[in-house]
């Protein structure tokens, strides 16, 4: 995949590291948002403890920058256990997988991210470990080749992906507890906001905050980057973050009133006057603008779906009403898409 660089990028850029781990909740009470989701895990963890078992295996499913990996933090924290992170596409062989599992302790949490793009082999091989604490090693070659069961911790496995139908079922099936993450409401966000503003220590005024929350694409991500821009443009013109100042500077990002980029207006755009208004097929969309049909699927589109300027429908995607009008363009008239 091409690196994309866009400051509305759910997914993280590299040098984010050091302030993503300053920002991100240490606890359950500190993530914000995500209420029933936060109260199931809340159970599911006391239970546990209670039962001094390992949690159950999580599988969070969800867009880029909504919090699958803070809440894999968050999880060991409350658990009172170690966190061994990897991804799928680190896991190149079962040897890789079987170094980490004779490392974990009774109660750890083994966090995987893309658990969608993991290697085959190493998948199935994942199946006993994940049911009943075993893995299988096979030991020579040929007919004399024979399996040995390793025993393994008890862990939790915490899977992590944005792209839940790219899961086998014999692996979704092995996950006891399986929770999607929706894009977050702009209160959520202008909550968000304010708890990296006061960790970073600088002063928001409460339209400021609305109107970076507004442009967030309903992903804290994008959120605590938005803001970082924005206090850059603040600090230089003297302090605190106003209505104005954070206006001007998501302006000057390009970052439009929701949330959309060039690339996504781009892809409003090219549907409407090439394809007057779709339907069109993800294929297509990508070749027009140039783009990865993976990058469209798992990148743009989500936020254009939620928007409510593009719709999903059994032929492609199609620009709804609000999508001509966020363009500028008149919708046509006619009767299906008076429907969307
Ligand atoms: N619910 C939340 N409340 C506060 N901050 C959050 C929340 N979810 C995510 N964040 C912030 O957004 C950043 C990205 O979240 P992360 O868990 O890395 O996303 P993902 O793994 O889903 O791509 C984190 O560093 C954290 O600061
Ligand atoms: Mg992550």
């Amino acid at each position: 995949m091409n690196e994309i660089k866009r400051i509305v990028e759910g997914s993280k850029l590299t040098e984010e590291n050091r302030i993503e781990n300053s920002l991100r909740p240490q606890i359950l009470d500190d993530f914000i948002g995500q209420d029933k989701l936060k109260n199931n895990l809340k159970i599911f963890i006391e239970a546990a403890k209670k039962r001094h078992e390992a949690l159950d295996h999580c599988l969070f499913y969800a867009p880029h920058g909504l919090g699958k990996t803070t809440l894999s933090h968050i999880i060991a924290k409350e658990m009172g256990c170690n966190l061994r992170i990897t991804s799928g596409p680190v896991l190149e062989r079962v040897g890789d997988l079987a170094a980490i599992l004779t490392n974990l302790s009774d109660g750890d949490v083994f966090f995987i991210d893309e658990i969608h793009r993991m290697n085959h082999f190493v998948e199935e091989s994942l199946y006993p470990v994940m049911e009943d604490f075993e893995l299988d090693i096979i030991i020579g070659q040929g007919p004399s080749a024979r399996t040995i069961k390793l025993p393994v911790p008890r862990f939790t496995l915490i899977g992590a992906t944005t792209r839940a139908g790219l899961l086998s079922s014999p692996l979704r099936d092995r996950f006891g507890i399986i929770e999607h993450l929706d894009f977050y409401a702009i209160k959520e966000l202008e909550h968000i906001v304010n708890r990296s503003a006061a960790i970073m220590n600088i002063g928001v005024d409460e339209d400021a905050g609305k109107e970076i929350a507004r442009r967030s694409r309903g992903t804290p991500r994008i959120v605590n980057r938005l803001l970082k821009r924005v206090r850059d443009f603040a600090e230089v013109r003297g302090g605190k973050i106003t209505h104005a100042i954070a206006k001007g500077a998501l302006n000057a990002l390009e970052v439009d009133s929701a949330g959309l980029d060039k690339i996504d207006r781009l892809i409003l755009t090219v549907l409407i006057e090439k394809f007057g208004g779709g339907p069109v097929g993800i294929d297509t969309i990508a070749t027009a603008v140039a783009e990865e049909s993976d990058t469209i699927t798992d990148v743009y589109e989500p936020y254009l779906i939620q928007s409510g300027f593009v719709a999903r429908t059994p032929r492609g995607r199609v620009v709804t009403s609000d999508g001509y009008k966020h363009i500028g363009i008149d919708p046509p008239k006619n009767s299906q898409r008076e429907l969307l």
